[in-house]
């Protein structure tokens, strides 16, 4: 953090790079360390876009405008550029931070002035990284590493979060079993490897628990060694383990369902919770408003337990992408079959290779075009394919038997007809149409005798098929912002 902090004060160094595995505290610390720069008057702005595996660039500029108070009218990216790049001159002393990039990014084309032009107006850029290579193919000046946590740091973050035990163990143990519980304690905290992520997931998993909770917890956490011991390995078997350590099946699924979305965006809570009720979670609920409330608390135990982030928009939740990565890697891990997840990553094709194994698929927000003639998917029980505008058609044997098929979401896309081959999923439960604003017939979805949830917001035509009245399970129907004049009679 002092490097860091050195480098920022160094009139010398325009651009400074920040490299460590994932989860060791890249973006806390540069956070934390340009609030402290802007304290100081070192900056009069700091600016943060969060860059990922699949940068969007026009999102990019679109973040650094909103925070540097201006206006884009301009459709192409060098023409926002332009603009962007008058901005940041006119500006004196801005930080400019680029959290978490993959691949090498040419910044002028968002309009970041070059590193000769920030020097001359005290500005800075910082990044941050997993891949130390990209420190050096975007010359940064001054490259900086963050290491694990020393043992002793690790401890202290470990007692801070498990406090709770701490306090338990000291005011009624002897002092032996006082001596025998720190030692535990120690052992289990140095199975986090130093990882931050991972000793926080671990000590809340554990905060309020007992002595025998906690050996069975070491042993258990010793025992699960993978056999490839990379960094990779410590973080899935700390996460892995405070997954384990979940109260509900709601909240182990509603876990899950996360990785789903794509990385780094928030998730709404809405959205868990109509996947969750498709997915047959939340049996306790009677009412879509008891299933709201519980979904919320599902989502806060998962925050209190460290496995959800906070977000700044209202109703939503965030994951971190590390514990998003070890998701997917549990999800696997559960029963064999895996998820399919790329998620709003301007994707144009339909992934090549078999689906066979796949729970979930999730390719929603890219710009498919194409559907495969058949989903050979036997285990698939979701299926998200929303916001893909450019799919108009559903190839007629596209969904095939036997089929587990729970929940599937066709939102905005384009198209008009329901294929036949629909009839086949016989255990569908949830099925979202919302903004299908081409939809010209549903009649079909009449034989989906297990349907609990159809939601087409937006609906577009006047009135509903006969057919809708023989969904004999159907509990949620939500037609919401469409233009339906006439029911039906059966209903
Ligand atoms: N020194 C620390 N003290 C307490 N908590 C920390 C510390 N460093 C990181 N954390 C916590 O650990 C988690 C991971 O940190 P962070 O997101 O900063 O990692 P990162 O290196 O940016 O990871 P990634 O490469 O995935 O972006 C966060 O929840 C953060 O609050
Ligand atoms: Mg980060």
């Amino acid at each position: 953090m002092e490097e860091v902090t050195k480098a920022l004060k160094n009139d010398d160094i325009t651009t400074i790079g920040v490299e460590g595995m994932g989860g060791v505290g890249k973006t806390s610390m540069v956070k934390y360390v340009a609030a402290q720069a802007l304290k100081n008057g070192h900056f009069n702005h700091v600016i943060l876009a969060v860059i990922s595996q699949s940068p969007d660039l026009l999102r990019i500029q679109g973040i650094f405008a909103d925070l540097l108070h201006l206006r884009l009218h301009e459709e192409t990216l060098i023409g926002r550029a332009v603009k962007l790049r008058a901005r940041m001159m006119r500006a004196n002393k801005i930080l400019i931070i680029l959290d978490d990039m993959w691949d090498e990014i040419d910044l002028s084309s968002i309009g970041v002035p070059n590193y000769s032009e920030l020097q001359r107006c005290h500005s800075k850029v910082m990044l941050t990284t997993r891949r130390r290579n990209v420190c050096h193919v975007m010359r940064m000046q001054a490259q900086i590493t963050l290491d694990i946590l020393s043992e002793e740091d690790s401890w202290t973050l470990f007692v801070k979060n498990a406090a709770s035990s701490f306090q338990k163990s000291n005011a009624a143990s002897s002092f032996q079993e006082s001596t025998i519980f720190y030692d535990i304690a120690r052992k289990v905290a140095r199975e986090c490897a130093g990882l931050p992520i991972a000793l926080i997931a671990v000590s809340k998993a554990l905060g309020d628990k007992d002595i025998e909770e906690w050996k069975e917890a070491a042993q258990r956490l010793e025992r699960s060694q993978t056999a490839n011991l990379d960094d990779k390995g410590d973080v899935f078997k700390c996460i892995k383990f405070s997954y384990d350590y979940l109260r509900s099946n709601d909240a182990k699924s509603c876990f899950l369902l996360c990785c789903l979305f794509p990385e780094d965006e928030d998730i709404q809570i809405t959205d868990l919770m109509k996947y969750g009720l498709g997915k047959g979670l939340f049996t306790d609920a009677n009412t879509l408003e008891e299933a709201r409330g519980i979904a919320h608390s599902v989502v806060k135990y998962l925050k209190a337990s460290c496995l959800l982030l906070d977000s700044t928009e209202d109703g939503c939740v965030r994951m971190h992408d590390v514990i998003r990565d070890t998701a997917m890697s549990i999800a696997l891990s559960e029963d064999g079959h895996g998820f399919l997840v790329k998620a709003g990553c301007k994707l144009k094709n339909w992934p090549r290779g078999m689906h066979e194994g796949y729970s979930a698929i999730s390719l929603m927000g890219n710009k498919i075009r194409k559907l495969p003639e058949n989903l050979v998917c036997s285990k698939l029980q979701i299926l998200l394919l929303q916001t893909n505008y450019d799919i108009q058609e559903i190839p007629e044997s596209f969904f095939q038997s036997p089929s587990s098929l729970m929940v599937l979401d066709f939102s905005k896309t384009s198209i008009s007809l329901l294929p036949q081959s629909l009839s086949l999923l016989t255990n569908l439960q949830a099925l979202y149409l919302d903004s299908c604003k081409k939809i010209i017939d549903i009649s079909i979805l009449g034989n989906l005798k297990k349907l609990e949830i159809l939601s087409m917001r937006k609906f577009p035509l006047m009135e509903l098929p006969e057919e809708i009245g023989n969904l004999a399970n159907l509990r949620m129907l939500d037609v919401t912002g469409g233009c339906i004049r006439r029911t039906i009679h059966a209903m």
